[in-house]
């Protein structure tokens, strides 16, 4: 008998199976031949929310959660954020090796190059409504991009899907700057493709009357710095989600707009507002451990935002960099007064049991959230600077899940426990 194998044995008929193991898994398949009757469905494995279960296999980032590893490529995260830049790491999500100097120079230039959307998206824009929250702007605008570009959904033609993949990393952030200044009311300001990829998105945020907008050179190498920590992260809810729309062989922007749709939840890019919420709810360092008690308390309806990862039982290494960098970024801008509120909850929740327990660590969005609000990004565009960098990792991991053979249609199946077979009783008889 092989070892790499499980032996189960169903004690509803006393049956024995031998089913293959391959990298740490069993094929749920391999469980639909045990069967209690012939015309039985067969075993199938019953897990909400994906806890145990891998939906692919991948060579883009590796997470080691109990140790707080995070390499993407093999490469790990605190050398490509502290050596590389964002434009470089999106390269190596995207193709699997860290580009050489000319094969980056030709894909900045590709990027910046298809930065400017068409005339007409602004129309688009001009009809939300002036409190409309950023996420479902740039969701509807890159839903609508798949309009403007007919040919994306040539998806197995691998020109094709170049083409589109520089599109979207290249107007992601010309979409989520167009957003800001429509909430604004103010007017859009294009594209500067002489700057870095950071610091053009900051001059299309910031940009008022001045000819040429100076950005500060620490702020645009900090925001390349959060760009390259958010860039991927694994099958994560929206990556996921990108996945498993384009599965149906949607086009990369409808199923990156569904992708942004998840991103947007308060429990996933959602969570670095809700942290600075939280935060400014708080108000003052001495209210700190009451919160730390009604968090506690409420059986887990009050979480504390930024806290605890699906992956991660140890300290988020990006939430290191992060809070490393901070100080960095409030050189420049000055110390955001919430950071006194962050670093005593922190403290407080290391050292409740509570939270040591559940293994709750700080994540990602842990102080991504002041460093924002130092930049005066407000708060409703943070869940948008997660999307904006996240755009290369959900195209590297739709391009990967497009040119693996194993992979089929996104379709998961249920445990059926509602009413079995009745008749229909029309209305003029039902009491
Ligand atoms: N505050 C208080 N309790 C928590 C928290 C929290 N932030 N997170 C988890 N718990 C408790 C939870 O109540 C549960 O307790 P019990 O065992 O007594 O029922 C236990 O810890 C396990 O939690 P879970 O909800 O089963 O864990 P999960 O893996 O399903 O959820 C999570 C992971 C990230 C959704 C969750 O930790 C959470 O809601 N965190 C706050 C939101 C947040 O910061 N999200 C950003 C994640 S990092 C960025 C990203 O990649 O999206």
């Amino acid at each position: 008998m092989s070892k790499d194998s499980l032996t189960i044995t169903d004690n509803r008929t006393g049956k024995t199976y031998e089913v293959p193991v391959q990298d740490g898994t069993i094929k749920a398949m391999d469980l639909r031949q045990i069967k209690v009757a012939a015309e039985d469905f067969g075993l199938m494995t019953y897990d909400p929310g994906f806890m145990n279960t891998a939906s692919c296999k991948s060579r883009i980032t590796f997470i080691d959660g109990d140790k707080g590893i995070l390499n993407y490529r093999g490469y790990p995260i605190e050398q490509l954020a502290e050596q590389g830049n964002y434009l470089e790491t999106a390269y190596l999500l995207l193709k699997g090796e860290l580009p050489t100097k000319s094969q980056y120079e030709a894909w900045a230039e590709k990027v910046t190059t298809h930065t400017f959307v068409h005339e007409n998206v602004k129309e688009l824009m001009v009809g939300f409504r002036y409190d409309a929250h950023p996420m479902g702007m740039i969701a509807s605008m890159t839903a609508a991009l798949s309009t403007f570009y007919p040919t994306s959904k040539h998806v197995r033609d691998a020109a094709e899907r170049e083409r589109h993949i520089n599109r979207l990393i290249a107007k992601i952030p010309t979409l989520a700057a167009f957003a800001y200044r429509h909430s604004m009311g103010l007017p859009y300001v294009y594209p500067d493709n002489e700057l870095s990829y950071a610091a053009n998105f900051l001059q299309m945020m910031f940009k008022t009357s001045e000819l040429k907008y100076k950005v500060h050179p620490a702020l645009e190498r900090a925001l390349d710095v959060l760009f390259v920590l958010h860039a991927d992260h694994e099958q994560n809810c929206s990556t996921s989600a990108m996945r498993q729309i384009g599965s149906s062989e949607a086009d990369p922007y409808c199923a990156a707009a569904g992708a942004i749709g998840a991103l947007y939840g308060p429990l996933h890019g959602g969570a670095n507002e809700a942290v600075l919420r939280m935060l400014q709810e708080i108000g003052s360092r001495d209210k700190v451990a009451g919160f730390v008690k009604e968090v506690k308390e409420s059986g887990g309806d009050v979480r504390l935002m930024g806290f605890g990862h699906r992956v991660y039982k140890n300290y988020d290494p990006r939430a290191k960099i992060i809070k490393k960098m901070a100080d960095q970024v409030f050189e420049v801008t000055g110390r955001n007064p919430l950071l006194d509120i962050a670093l005593e909850l922190e403290r407080i929740a290391l050292e409740d049991e509570y939270f040591v327990k559940r293994r709750l660590y700080p994540n990602v969005d842990f102080y991504s959230g002041l460093i924002y609000q130092a930049m005066k990004f407000p708060t409703e565009l943070f869940a948008v600077l997660f999307a904006i960098p996240r755009m290369s990792g959900w195209l590297a991991q739709w391009q990967e899940m497009i040119e693996d053979k194993e992979q089929r249609i996104s379709r998961p199946r249920q445990v059926y426990l509602g009413e079995s077979r009745r008749e229909y009783v029309p209305l003029h008889r039902r009491v």
